[in-house]
């Protein structure tokens, strides 16, 4: 096949393509509407189709003789354990919690909140969830109490189901207190609380509304699945914007196990039955989509593990996971492999390693700089794939269609537009840029399935977010350009989102807790880079008048605040204190030029700033700081 043609076909006639893909899955009712407009006139894929997508991820694979196949391998070297979970097992753990959830009165429509480390029964949780209905929404478990609140109140869940710790390398992280303390904070209070307890020796204080997870599984009647609509949504999942307040991306069902079906066969180029690895966490949109949803939907093997690319318990944990699993296909985030890459810079770890198993490595999340690529390139030998999407698409935008024509890699560059998706590069006024030009990277409406169809209980938002800045277009918010030859390359968030260790994260929130210190008169939050995270917050701070904090004390402060109040995954360690920011005339800060003279890069200092003489003082604040050598 030919990617050209292939995609040229899902452009010209995208109802015809996407019915022909259609019939990929099994439906209770097949869609006779493929493409129309939803209440909001926005596009929705088969509308009237019926089907059950926990089904498709376990049932069906049973019904086909597949039963004993193993669903999910739980590496987890946090805990030394391995664990081997077949399709049968996994029915038999999925059913019975979904039967618990109808015993406690929850039903098709009702919300429920996941906050997990990545243990099977995380993804238990989300599969039981979509076999009677419920909406699941999966909460990263680096997120500190105050963000679990938001989302509470939010999406108002009837039940939130947790566990008594996690574990990040060495370090117990008692879950159940964050949770009690966000439940405490919301306004909105969730029928219960249902505790998987890993019995690591983790005490915590029980709750009246607190509900014992294996107690109840274990006296639940099975529950069989409920047929949704396809348009019924599977889940919500909260992502950071461009105001304080997360978004809640809301997913459809059929679209979306179509989509993802699609993409295991041509862009990953798996078949089925092989085992397939994303070393994400299912608290993001990639373990939402490639480590349950998608390798179950194609009766993939697919590797929950729980660790880190290192110290768990060395830079060789990948590979040995590759080796031991015979992983076809593996996807990670480009600060996972440099990671690797500082602590094993020879890639001798690799080399103690049988990879001939592994065909593809594909990576994501953030901008992949061209040594990481090269580095991985020379030592793994398979084609490394840069390839690029969003919490939004739910599944790849741009990436080499590897199952359909492996194009040539060009460094830099997260591939070619992917069936369905009509990308272009946009100036700031709608029009085509040509190739070479530097602009906003925008899809053309339809979006294929499986892309988000609102955003939860807030239209507005949704519209003027995504929908208004260019007419006809989806506004993915980054810019880039595209070469001759159709390749994009990313060059970045075009708003004040940044992108810490493949973590997506909003300044403006960091910029509230900041500026919430009672010694704070006004403060920027922005990103500078860093070789390890690719990103990295970092705050300037400027005192009221009259305040005499010392500024390490302060520093101190806000970096407590900061993990209390958003978590430790925003990887907070710097603020500094000025005299003042630099600012237009309208009274609006600078953040790219500050990010710019922070990381040392060439800029042009806008007509606008109301004082030319801050950039000296901003050159000089940074000139001595070896900002990449912090992270
Ligand atoms: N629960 C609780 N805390 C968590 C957590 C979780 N699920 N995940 C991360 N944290 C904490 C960490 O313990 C750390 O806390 P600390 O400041 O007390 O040390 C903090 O959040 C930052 O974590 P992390 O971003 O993982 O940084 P790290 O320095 O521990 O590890 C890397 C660095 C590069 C190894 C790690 O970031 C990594 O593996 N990145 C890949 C991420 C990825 O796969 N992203 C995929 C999105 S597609
Ligand atoms: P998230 O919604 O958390 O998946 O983050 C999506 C954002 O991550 C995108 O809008 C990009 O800014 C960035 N991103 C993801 N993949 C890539 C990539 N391959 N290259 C550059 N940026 C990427």
């Amino acid at each position: 096949m030919n990617y050209k043609d292939f995609f040229n076909q899902s452009i010209q006639n995208p109802e015809e393509f996407w019915r022909l893909q259609a019939k990929d899955i099994e439906w209770n009712v097949f869609p006779s509407t493929i493409l129309s407009k939803d209440e909001n006139n926005y596009d929705s894929w088969y509308a009237d189709g019926k089907l059950n997508i926990s089904y498709l991820a376990i049932d069906k694979h049973i019904n086909d003789g597949f039963g004993n196949q193993t669903a999910i391998i739980y590496d987890s070297p946090v805990t030394n354990t391995k664990q081997f979970i077949s399709f049968l097992q996994l029915k038999d753990e999925v059913s019975k919690l979904a039967g618990a959830m109808l015993a406690l009165g929850l039903k098709k429509g009702d919300t429920v909140i996941v906050y997990m480390p990545m243990v099977p029964q995380a993804v238990y949780a989300m599969l039981a969830c979509a076999r009677i209905g419920v909406i699941h929404s999966v909460v990263f478990g680096g997120f500190a109490p105050h963000e679990l609140a938001i989302r509470i109140d939010d999406c108002q869940p009837k039940l939130i189901i947790t566990a008594s710790n996690g574990i990040e390398i060495q370090t117990q992280i008692p879950y159940k207190p964050l949770v009690d303390r966000a439940v405490d904070e919301a306004t909105h209070k969730p029928q219960h609380v249902l505790v998987f307890d890993r019995k690591q020796g983790v005490e915590f204080e029980k709750k009246p509304y607190d509900l014992d997870y294996s107690e109840l599984v274990s006296k639940a009647t099975p529950a069989e699945c409920v047929v949704v609509e396809s348009t019924h949504p599977l889940y919500i999942l909260y992502t950071s914007g461009t105001t304080g307040k997360p978004k809640g991306i809301i997913r459809d069902t059929g679209g979306y196990a179509v989509a993802l079906k699609f993409s295991m066969k041509y862009i990953y180029g798996v078949e089925q039955g092989d085992t397939y690895w994303a070393a994400s966490d299912v608290g993001w949109v990639v373990g939402h989509s490639y480590i349950v949803y998608a390798p179950l939907l194609n009766r993939n093997t697919t590797v929950l593990f729980e660790g880190k690319p290192i110290k768990t318990p060395d830079a060789s944990t990948f590979w040995r996971v590759i080796s031991e699993h015979n992983v076809k296909v593996m996807f990670t985030a480009p600060t996972a492999i440099r990671a690797i890459k500082k602590e094993d810079p020879e890639g001798e770890f690799m080399k103690q390693y049988d990879l001939s198993c592994l065909k593809y490595q594909f990576l994501a999340g953030e901008r992949c700089d061209i040594s990481t690529l090269h580095w991985l390139e020379e030592h793994l030998k398979v084609p490394v794939i840069d390839h690029f999407w969003q919490t939004e698409s739910g599944w790849p935008m741009l990436a080499n269609m590897a199952g359909v024509e492996l194009m040539p890699i060009k460094p830099g560059s997260a591939s070619l537009p992917v069936a369905g998706y009509n990308i272009q590069v946009l100036d700031h006024d709608g029009n085509q840029l040509p190739a070479g030009t530097e602009g906003f990277v925008v899809v053309k409406l339809p979006l294929p399935p499986g892309t988000l169809t609102n955003l939860w209980r807030n239209t507005p938002r949704f519209v003027a977010g995504y929908l208004e800045r260019f007419n006809g277009y989806y506004f993915t918010g980054d810019g880039g350009f595209q070469d001759p030859d159709g390749y994009l390359f990313v060059t970045g968030r075009v708003d004040d989102i940044i992108n810490v260790a493949g973590h997506r994260l909003s300044t403006a929130e960091m910029e509230e807790v900041v500026s919430a210190h009672p010694a704070v008169a006004e403060c920027a939050v922005f990103g500078v880079n860093c070789d390890l995270k690719g990103q990295r917050p970092l705050a300037l701070v400027v005192l009221k008048s009259g305040s005499n904090i010392n500024p390490k004390v302060l520093e101190a402060e806000l970096i407590e605040k900061i993990r209390d109040t958003i978590g430790p995954v925003a990887s907070f360690k710097e603020a500094l204190v000025v005299e003042r920011l630099p600012k237009t005339r309208s009274g609006k800060i600078l953040r790219k030029l500050l990010r710019n003279i922070a990381d040392k890069v060439e800029y042009k200092v806008p007509s606008t700033i109301d004082d030319m003489a801050i950039v000296d003082e901003m050159i000089d604040l940074f000139k001595d700081r070896d900002l990449i050598s912090m992270c």
